[in-house]
């Protein structure tokens, strides 16, 4: 049978234990990119003219609008899915490095907003592997960040967050999204 030293040195022990697994457990991630990448992908929209170079496509249109032009109010109730060239710099005709393939649908009905779900691939000489983005996309910030989900190959179990800010904007045709991509789990 245990003596009572023995019960107040395990209790004293469990209670430290406990306390140092608790405080292991609260303590933050550094607050640092193990990883920093800047892109750019260009999106393309169909528009009933333009088959050969569009690189995105309206899928779904709410009841009111069609798949050639975005519907009023802003855009509520399109789907998009794309296939979209990532370049190093701003240049639509600058070398791809890659493609960024999703969808995006526009989810607010009394301001640009859209939800984007896509992945980067790249199969380069700089990459190889993918990088998974989801999130909201509030389109009248100048900035947005969405999550970094996961990744393959050179971006293996890779999670963090991207700040898009849209780089150019032409018409209901063209834009260009900057991508800063910050990821704070690296292997
Ligand atoms: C599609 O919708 C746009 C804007 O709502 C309209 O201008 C255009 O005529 C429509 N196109 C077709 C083919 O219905
Ligand atoms: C990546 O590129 C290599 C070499 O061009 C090719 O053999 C391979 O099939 C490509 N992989 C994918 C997933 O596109
Ligand atoms: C949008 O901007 C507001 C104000 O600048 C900020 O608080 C919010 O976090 C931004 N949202 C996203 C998703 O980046």
């Amino acid at each position: 049978m245990a003596t009572k030293p023995q019960v107040a040195s395990l209790l004293v022990y469990l209670i430290i234990s406990a306390a140092t697994a608790t405080a292991y457990s609260r303590r933050p991630h550094p607050r640092r990119p193990c990883n920093e990448l800047v892109f750019f992908f260009h999106d393309i929209l169909f528009n009933g003219r333009n088959y050969n170079n569009a690189t995105a496509a309206i899928v779904g249109s709410p009841q009111w609008g069609n798949k050639t032009a975005m519907a009023t109010p802003f855009n509520f109730g399109d789907m998009v899915v794309f296939d979209d060239p990532i370049t190093l710099d701003n240049n639509l005709h600058s070398p791809a490095v890659g493609r960024a393939q999703g969808m995006y649908f526009y989810d607010q009905k009394s301001i640009y907003g859209a939800w984007l779900g896509f992945s980067f691939l790249f199969n380069s000489t700089e990459y190889v592997g993918t990088l998974n983005f989801a999130g909201a996309d509030p389109l009248m910030n100048k900035t947005r960040d969405i999550s970094v989900i996961g990744g393959t190959g050179d971006f293996f179990m890779a999670r963090g967050v991207a700040t898009l800010m849209t780089d150019a904007f032409e018409g209901d045709v063209y834009f260009r999204l900057r991508v800063d991509i910050k990821l704070y789990e690296c292997w």
